[in-house]
């Protein structure tokens, strides 16, 4: 069986094949834009975003919507984490928490997948903590500056080790779950 990722992330798709990897699914890279409603809510974003992709006459997809929440931002970047990313990148948000004691952060990962005309939609989290300095050169995004234990960073671990423990691999645990009940 083949999904297609609908993404511009490369990286995404690298986290999903490994995941599916078990399930003998291939993972197909798609790039097909879609509007990112703006609105508080991942889960929102994600299913307007896969009536768009479905009115296009797409099927047997994935698309993902991640967000990292930080508590000491009031949930900042969150949902303009993609722009927040663009623009004032992770050494902004290390500007934005020097000297901020409580480091505490979650990433918010909600996944939509549309698989023989039926919709599942699922969250996984990852709590962890914002680290005081960049560190490691795989993954993307914020990665460098995230750490689920405050140990190593996402950016220095394998895709395996991310995924068994970040808000990805968590959302693909729960639609593997559901996959299994339809
Ligand atoms: P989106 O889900 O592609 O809109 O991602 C929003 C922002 O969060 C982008 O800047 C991504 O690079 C970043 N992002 C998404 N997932 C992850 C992740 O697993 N680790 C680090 N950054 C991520």
């Amino acid at each position: 069986m083949k999904l297609k990722v609908i993404t511009s992330n490369p990286g995404k798709v690298a986290e999903y094949q490994k995941a599916f990897d078990e399930l003998g699914i291939e993972m197909e890279h798609y790039r097909l834009p879609y509007d990112e409603v703006q609105t508080s809510d991942l889960e929102e974003v994600v299913n307007k975003g896969m009536d768009e992709i479905i009115a296009k006459g797409v099927r047997d997809f994935i698309v993902d919507d991640t967000g990292l929440f930080i508590d000491s931002l009031k949930g900042f970047p969150g949902v303009w984490s993609a722009y927040a990313q663009k623009t004032i990148g992770n050494k902004g948000i290390l500007k934005l928490m020097d000297g901020v004691e409580d480091r505490g952060a979650e990433f918010r990962c909600c996944i939509g997948c549309d698989l023989d005309g039926k919709r599942l939609v699922v969250v996984g989290v990852c709590r962890g903590v914002i680290t005081e300095e960049a560190k490691g050169t795989d993954g993307f995004g914020y990665d460098p500056i995230f750490s689920p234990d405050g140990k190593l960073t996402f950016a220095e671990m394998s895709v395996e080790d991310k995924n068994r423990i970040s808000h990805r691999g968590n959302a693909v645990r729960h639609l593997i779950e559901e996959l299994k009940t339809i």
